[in-house]
């Protein structure tokens, strides 16, 4: 059978766990077959981590694509996170440790946070939320953002949270198809050594929505516009509240929060997700993923609260598990592009979980300046959010984690609501850029076209194959998109098609190839961007790249390469080292494969989240007028690439024969 990919790159080093982390280790190997033998058990033994008010009567209804988990059961997720801790007798044990980016910082205890929470949670009561309303969270990196949302699952009311870097424009839409009366935002945040305002946003964002309370923090101590009898400041507010608060256990299937994430079309998805099966999957694969040991681990989730690794791995999975957590509000450059790395020393950080494109910034800034910290109190290293090639992860685990943690890189989505994919730190032997198999309890195949299961070394697409407790219960308010994205695909086999291309190798591991709507077809032959962009960024002269498949009248799509260079590489040379790093993908990936064209640029274009805009990079190489750009975290990105393509090389495009 023909593959759906091109099996290219070929990967052989390999990293099995440090014995001492695989002797006390979280979770075993002889968690896979248990799972095997018994999913449902499997999960109803999960979700026994939690403290629930009354036992669920049925694990799973599953009516395709709708699924009930725990059906029966009632919790409160806020007293799963918080307070259960304190009547443990953990009410001392910090829970964050929060730093300001101007260097200010707040230490939480668990005792503090259940007050502040259940302040929080009165406030937004004499607001007039009840449970099932929605709430919109709009907030920088401060610990109240975290409250604010515990306030919320306590009282059963529904956050949706929007990135602080999102505009007006996106704050309103989905305050409007959320249907939210109550507004949580603060004067302002900082990032890169300024204030940035947030309140004169959110006074933009609500007009003409269903908003009639802004609760404000301040933060910044900027000026602000102040209505009254709308705007109410939150030290006004919640501090006057009591700090004792009578929780309600909800339904397992009450939701919890809906977040906006990008489609393939111009409105964003609201994802719901629910209580019970969520907080049993992220309590789990934080605990098995991270090997979390709540006594002695710290641990440092870099993401933001807007995005679902922040509901997911800062709040919801790590509070659960009683972690002990840095929470940072600022840029990783600022003051110094050290600053990552004296958090980690300053906490004695123990588990460090950040993203691909972070690493490679990392990279470009050079590795001597991990190289002046200590860094010994590392023993677990996680990457998400977007495939990671073996340079960039190589260089993680030997310049972070001084080739003595292991790096685990987890797959998952906004849709799945927690890790499905990953190593496991204590059982796999690590392959670079390789996110490896399902996790116990999860089922993942890599498919064809029609459905049916590729065999070992070959690619396709990923299907999860079975429903997983932390599925998404649909889109809000849309479940015939809800289907017609996820399930109409395999609807035969019932899968969800998760959008990303994916090859199995020759052991069965799963290598994710990033967005299916990035493969590209050259002469025939199906390439992955991320393939090409690996090889360029094993190159020692390359710090970043993005590839695009550009339109091509001989062989139907091109590979067009956009690289950034080291520091030491100057434009000068630029020339020659194009023509060596053209033969240097075809060296590592084979002809088929070379770029018909490569440009040196100074930046790339890029989302807030960091996602490398592919589309405008298509726009500039198949040489048309750009598309929206308003995405964009850094509006000028563009015209520095497009002045800059005069230094390019082009190579002919020689159809290469099947
Ligand atoms: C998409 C989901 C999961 C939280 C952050 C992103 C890509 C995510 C990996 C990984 C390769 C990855 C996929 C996925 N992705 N993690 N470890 N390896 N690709 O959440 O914004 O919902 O994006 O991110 O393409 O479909 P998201």
């Amino acid at each position: 059978m023909e593959s759906a990919l091109s099996n290219l790159l070929h990967e052989d080093r390999r990293f099995n766990p440090p014995p001492e982390l695989a002797a006390s280790a979280n979770v075993t190997e002889a968690a896979y077959a248990q799972a095997e033998q018994d999913r449902l058990r499997f999960w109803e033994e999960q979700a026994r981590r939690l403290s629930w008010s009354q036992p669920w009567h049925t694990t799973l209804i599953w009516k395709p694509p709708f699924a009930q988990w725990f059906v029966g059961g009632k919790l409160n997720v806020a007293y799963n996170c918080v307070d259960r801790h304190v009547e443990a007798g953990y009410g001392d044990h910090i829970a964050i440790h929060w730093e300001g980016e101007p260097g200010d910082t707040r230490s939480l205890s668990y005792a503090q946070l259940q007050q502040e929470v259940s302040k929080a949670a009165h406030a937004l009561t004499s607001l007039g939320v009840h449970p099932g309303d929605r709430v919109m969270i709009y907030l920088p990196m401060i610990p109240e953002a975290a409250i604010s949302m515990l306030a919320c699952a306590r009282i059963g009311a529904v956050h949706s949270v929007v990135f602080g870097g999102f505009s007006a424009q996106s704050l309103r839409s989905r305050a409007n198809d959320a249907g939210a009366a109550v507004l949580i935002t603060a004067d302002g945040g900082f990032r890169r050594g300024s204030a940035h305002a947030l309140k004169a946003i959110a006074d933009e964002a609500v007009e003409g929505t269903g908003i009639e309370t802004i609760l404000v923090v301040r933060r910044t101590g900027q000026d602000v516009f102040w209505r009254a009898g709308r705007d109410i400041w939150w030290h006004d507010l919640v501090d006057a509240q009591s700090a004792e608060h009578a929780w309600q256990a909800f339904d397992a299937e009450h939701p919890l929060f809906i977040l906006y994430t990008s489609g393939t079309t111009a409105e964003p998805k609201g994802i719901l997700h629910t209580s019970g099966g969520y907080l049993t999957q992220v309590s789990y694969t934080h605990h098995a993923v991270f090997d979390h040991k709540a006594d002695t681990d710290v641990y440092w989730c870099a993401a933001d609260v807007g995005w679902i690794t922040g509901h997911s791995y800062i709040v919801y999975g790590p509070l659960s598990n009683r972690v002990t957590q840095v929470m940072y509000e600022g840029a990783p450059d600022t003051p110094h592009q050290g600053r990552f790395w004296e958090l980690i020393d300053k906490y004695r950080v123990s588990i460090l979980y950040t993203a691909p494109t972070v690493i490679r910034t990392f990279m470009r800034w050079g590795e001597q300046l991990p190289a002046q910290y200590e860094l010994s109190s590392l023993r677990v290293l996680g990457s998400v959010g977007e495939p990671i090639n073996p340079e960039a992860w190589m260089w993680y685990r030997e310049h972070v984690g001084r080739g003595r943690c292991p790096v685990v890189d987890t797959w998952w989505q906004t849709e799945t609501g927690a890790i499905m994919i990953s190593p496991l730190p204590g059982v796999s032997s690590t392959k670079p850029g390789s996110a490896q198999r399902a996790l116990p309890g999860i089922s993942a195949d890599v498919v064809d076209e029609t459905g049916n299961s590729v065999s070992y070394g070959e690619g396709g697409y990923l299907a999860l194959t079975e429903p997983w407790p932390a599925m998404l219960r649909g889109i809000w308010g849309d479940a015939q998109r809800y289907q017609d994205t996820y399930w109409s695909r395999y609807a035969e086999q019932g899968y969800y098609f998760a959008g990303d291309g994916a090859k199995k190798d020759e052991d069965g591991d799963l290598w994710l190839l990033g967005r299916v709507d990035d493969v590209m077809n050259v002469s025939g032959h199906r390439i992955s961007t991320t393939e090409v962009e690996s090889a360029l960024a094993s190159h020692p002269a390359v710090a970043e790249a993005a590839v695009v498949g550009a339109h091509d009248c001989l062989t139907g799509q091109g590979i067009v390469g956009f690289v950034i260079l080291r520091g030491e590489h100057d434009c000068g040379a630029a020339q020659v080292l194009l023509t060596q790093l053209r033969r240097h993908v075809t060296d590592q990936i084979g002809a088929i494969a070379k770029p018909r064209q490569l440009m040196v640029v100074p930046e790339l274009p890029k989302t807030r989240s960091g996602k490398i805009m592919r589309r405008l990079l298509r726009d500039v190489a198949d040489r048309r007028e750009l598309g929206d750009v308003t995405a964009l975290a850094e509006g000028g990105v563009m015209e520095m690439i497009r002045a800059s393509v005069s230094v390019d090389s082009v190579a002919p495009s020689i159809p290469e024969p099947r």
